[in-house]
């Protein structure tokens, strides 16, 4: 498991924790946020274009907390499961999610066969 940030980072609602993925061997955002209390975590592309989702970096919810919102067409998604639930893409796909744990105060992404860490310039 990669160590991402302390819990205390990831506030419900808030801005969330931009970090960087391998998928496929190309280098690919990925984010983390606090939704119902859970760290959660996506792949920080659209399903709708693959543009990342915030325009101020970090900025993922809507106003009210209760959506993902892609910035550059108005994608919305399911913070729960990233099941995209209004927009250009209506309906069709989602967010790739990326498994979050929390454990003893850090939130950890623990990388999955499709999604894996970059590789370290230092090898
Ligand atoms: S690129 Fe995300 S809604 Fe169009």
């Amino acid at each position: 498991m990669i160590a991402l940030c302390p819990s205390t980072q990831l506030v419900e609602g808030g801005s969330g924790l931009r970090f960087d993925v391998s998928v496929d061997g190309e280098a690919c955002g990925a984010f983390a946020v606090r939704y119902r209390g859970q760290a959660v975590g996506y792949l920080n592309r659209c399903a709708h274009v693959a543009m990342e989702l915030d325009w101020v970096a970090g900025q993922f919810f809507d106003s009210e907390g209760k959506t993902l919102l892609c910035a550059t067409h108005g994608a919305a998604y399911d913070p729960a499961d990233g099941g995209c639930v209004g927009g250009p893409c209506a309906g069709r796909g989602g967010l790739r999610r990326l498994e979050i744990v929390e454990s003893g105060g850090v939130v950890y992404w623990r990388p999955d066969p499709g999604v894996r860490p970059l590789p370290r310039p230092d090898g």
